[in-house]
């Protein structure tokens, strides 16, 4: 039986073995379950332990206080990665962080949890991996290249990520002339333009409230040739469909990014089965998974994070993809 001491009125469990929390849903079901003990291996940390949290969609506050409780009091508790309940825990728990980074304050939300000399530290890592993902799919200079625009399905964390990090491009053309976002309902497109309005952007984002898939492919096909087409819905995995028919073509040329790598993954087979009528580039989310997580061990084990050594947590991480 657990160890356990009551520190400011939270039940902390005193661990004997460094721990690395998961706070999400359904944390069990995650690859990453099979994929980080294969990275401590290859960090020489095999010592360290994941631990899934799961907690309801919009839990009470109090679960989450007790969440980052348990890291904040427990020296072995080192931090955590935390999924769906970003936003949600951050307003729970924003007075028991010693320091939130910027875009945890911009955008109100913290992904990843860790400790530094005693202080609980917040950061908001999705504009970083989003933007990672995305300049390693298209390279530098890219809409200045193309004049390609980006169509967005979605406009939640992971929308939000990439828009802010395409904003915060230094050069123009590694910005889009035009940013389309279509979400399911107003309340995200208002959270999204009221975040996009705090900051100087060339960029011309377009907000639309739809949800309807013949809609979307109209939309679609306003674009011009070598756009990026997004699937930041979570339609084809957490939910079913996608948000465009087998009818929608997809821009000439074009990029289709689809956010998850496991699912039925509806929107992505629409897209491969255009490949070559379209000269569509098809991408998942399995670099997107690999960059939110090493960002996030990084942080956590205070561990420099180069591009050799994200290589080879990629290649150690390749097994479970299989
Ligand atoms: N590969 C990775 O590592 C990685 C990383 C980040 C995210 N993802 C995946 O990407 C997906 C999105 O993540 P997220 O964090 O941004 O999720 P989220 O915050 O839940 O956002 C999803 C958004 O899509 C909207 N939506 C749902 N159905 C729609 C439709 N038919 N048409 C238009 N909009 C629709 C929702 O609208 P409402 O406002 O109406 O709910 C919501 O705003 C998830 O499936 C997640 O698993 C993967």
């Amino acid at each position: 039986m657990a160890e356990t001491r009551t520190v400011s009125g939270y039940t902390i469990v005193t661990k004997t073995t460094p721990t690395f929390y998961f706070i999400g849903v359904t944390t069990g079901k995650s690859s990453i379950m099979k994929v980080f003990p294969l990275w401590m291996r290859e960090l020489g940390r095999p010592e360290i332990v994941i631990e899934g949290v799961d907690l309801k969609i919009h839990d009470e506050p109090q679960a989450y206080r007790q969440a980052v409780a348990q890291i904040k009091y427990d020296p072995l508790s080192l931090g955590a990665l935390v999924t769906t309940h970003k936003i949600d825990l951050f307003q729970a728990a924003r007075d028991m962080f010693d320091y939130a980074d910027p875009y945890a304050q911009i955008c109100g939300e913290v992904s990843c949890i860790s400790k530094r000399n005693g202080q609980l530290e917040g950061h908001a890592k999705d504009p970083i991996t989003a933007g990672l993902s995305l300049d390693a799919i298209i390279g530098k200079d890219y809409f200045g290249r193309t004049g390609g625009h980006v169509l967005c399905f979605g406009a939640g964390g992971s929308a939000v990520a990439t828009l802010l990090h395409l904003i915060n491009k230094p050069d123009a053309a590694d910005r889009p002339r035009r940013f389309i976002v279509v979400n399911r309902s107003q309340g995200r497109l208002d959270s999204m333009k009221a975040m996009v309005e705090q900051l100087k952007t060339d960029i011309e984002v377009e907000y639309i409230c739809n949800q309807d898939p013949v809609r979307n492919d109209a939309i679609m096909a306003t674009l011009p040739p070598y756009s990026i087409v997004i699937n930041a819905t979570g339609m084809g995995k957490d939910i079913p469909g996608s948000p465009i028919t087998d009818a929608g073509l997809f821009p000439l040329n074009g990029i289709a990014w689809e956010f998850n790598y496991r699912g039925e993954l509806d929107f992505m087979h629409q897209a491969l089965a255009q490949v070559e009528s379209r000269n569509i580039r098809v991408e998942d989310g399995w670099l997107y998974f690999l960059h939110g997580w090493t960002q996030v061990v990084a942080q956590v084990l205070h561990i420099d994070l180069d591009d050799a050594l994200f290589q080879r947590l990629a290649a150690a991480a390749e097994s479970v993809r299989k």
